[in-house]
């Protein structure tokens, strides 16, 4: 079996192969701590994701239990978690909780946090310590390297001919809150220095730090420090054993400063210095709990960048929002955080702290899972079924997804070879999905329609003066690609075209008079 890789397809869209197939991560991230015990996660965890219809589950890999003796490996949780994923026929992406994870180093191994001389922390301006070790400390980056590549190696070792596990993510949220950037010794020393030739050619600019970026040096230095840190560990890593490696981003988001967000993360105006300086990511990926997740993924999928969601809420416009991703965005992976969670009845789950969600900055909203695992298990379902069909048509103009942007985006028009259609969506309801449409044209007359809270009507192009009416209309399912009609919706039944809460499909096809 060949090892998973990103590459472009033959329309060139970036997609990820697993055993030479596109795989599209139909995902959910656990939560935090759930990997780091083999019996919860066997009675727990595993029996709680079956049924979403997930073909992938993204799962933390600690540094501090993996190297709780300096130098000594132990990667008997990888090995269990392998076995597990493989009983749950799931595929796995691994999060490399190594040196920093949002924005602190607290899953570095205790002798580590303990020897704070030899791995220096990051410091505020007036010399205040963070608990974030800084890039710039070449032994910790070097330690985090070692371990790194050894857990490269063992999974490779174990899992090279099964390719459980197909992708990784190096470190987690990283950057630094509370300061624009690091002020330590060492960093004061390089941000005084001219940047680096790989700076001077991303900005077309050379001089100092300052003279380059101005008001925005303090963020630039940090991202590049970041990203020189994460190429070292990864690049050694994939030279172990090359599977996808991607970062993820604490979005920049309200109140809007440097380091209200964690400064030096991958977010997307800095992303040009971290493609630049770690060319082993193939990926930026945003964590998503803002309630403008549209215009997120909007922004996060580009040319340069593979859209790969590795964390976004998890209420019901979470189902929504999976449409639009793999069906408009050409995603890659799409998971909600702490997935596990859908299984329990909402009313009896533990709600995060608002001190933590105060502190994570997170909308308090995503994390209500009133209604959620019906949604994204339908979804997810939707999604699997027409894969084939999806593999025929993305890429073309004949697939057009759209969802509901903002409050004030109340419909779409997408555009057709020989109609027009008008989408229109339902209010934003608490603990429902949004409005959405999924609209697959199959010949000039044909399509395919699939969606959530929103209407669907029909126009011929203007100028040509014809009515559009509906010449069949079958209710349905799809099953890999194929369409198993269920009535044919005619005389009281051949009304205008609705989708409710849950996610349906209808086949239908116009003529013009
Ligand atoms: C984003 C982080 O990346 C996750 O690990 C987790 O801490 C969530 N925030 C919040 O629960």
């Amino acid at each position: 079996m060949s090892i998973p890789t990103v590459r472009r397809d033959e329309r060139g869209i970036p997609t990820l192969y697993v055993n030479d197939r596109p795989f599209f991560c139909r995902a959910g991230e656990i939560h935090n701590s759930s990997a780091s015990d083999l019996s919860f996660a066997g009675e727990k965890l595993w029996p709680a994701l079956r049924g979403l219809n997930m073909n992938c589950v993204i799962a933390p890999v600690y540094w501090e239990l993996i190297e709780e003796t300096e130098g000594a490996y132990d990667f008997s949780l990888v090995d269990g978690l392998i076995r597990q994923a493989r009983e749950e026929q799931m595929k796995l992406v691994f999060l490399w909780f190594g040196l920093w994870k949002n924005a602190e180093s607290m899953y570095v191994p205790g002798w580590m946090k303990l020897d704070s001389e030899t791995y220096f922390r990051a410091e505020k301006v007036n010399g205040e310590k963070l608990n974030t070790i800084s890039p710039l400390c070449a032994a910790a980056v070097e330690k985090d390297r070692m371990a790194f590549t050894a857990l490269m190696r063992h999974i490779r070792e174990l899992d090279a001919q099964e390719n459980t596990v197909i992708t990784i993510q190096v470190e987690n949220e990283i950057g630094l809150l509370g300061t624009d950037r690091d002020y330590s010794r060492a960093a004061q020393e390089s941000f005084s220095s001219p940047v680096p030739d790989v700076i001077a050619a991303v900005s077309g600019k050379s001089g100092t730090w300052t003279e380059v970026y101005g008001e925005d040096a303090g963020e630039r230095f940090m991202a590049w420090a970041f990203a020189c840190a994460v190429e070292t560990i990864a690049a050694s890593g994939k030279a172990e054993y090359d599977l996808p490696c991607y970062a993820n981003a604490w979005l920049r988001q309200s109140p809007w400063y440097p380091g209200s967000y964690p400064s030096g993360g991958p977010v997307t105006e800095v992303q040009p210095i971290w493609r630049a300086a770690a060319p082993s990511l193939f990926a930026f990926g945003p964590d998503v709990y803002v309630p403008y997740c549209a215009d997120v993924m909007d922004a996060y999928a580009s040319e340069q960048n593979p859209l790969f969601i590795p964390e976004i809420r998890k209420d019901a416009v979470a189902a929504s929002y999976a449409l639009y991703a793999f069906g408009e965005k050409n995603a890659i992976c799409f998971s909600p955080f702490g997935i596990e969670d859908l299984a329990l009845d909402p009313s009896q789950l533990d709600r995060p702290p608002m001190e933590l969600m105060a502190a994570l900055n997170i909308d308090p909203s995503a994390f209500d899972i009133t209604g959620s695992r019906e949604c994204l298990a339908a979804v997810y379902d939707l999604l699997q079924q027409l894969e084939p069909l999806y593999l025929q048509y993305r890429g073309t103009d004949h697939l057009k997804v759209c969802v509901r942007h903002g409050e004030y985006d109340y419909s779409a028009f997408l555009r057709f070879r020989s109609y027009d259609l008008a989408v229109s969506y339902g209010p934003r309801v608490t603990a429902k999905p949004l409005g959405c449409a999924y609209v697959i044209e199959l010949n000039d007359n044909r399509f395919l329609l699939a969606g959530m809270n929103c209407s669907i009507s029909f126009h011929a192009k203007p100028g040509t003066g014809h009515k559009v009416d509906v010449l069949r209309l079958e209710e349905g399912t799809l099953q890999s690609g194929s369409w198993n009609r269920g009535r044919v919706l005619n005389g009281d039944e051949k009304m205008p075209i609705r989708f409710g809460d849950m996610p349906s499909v209808v086949m239908i096809e116009l003529f013009r008079f």
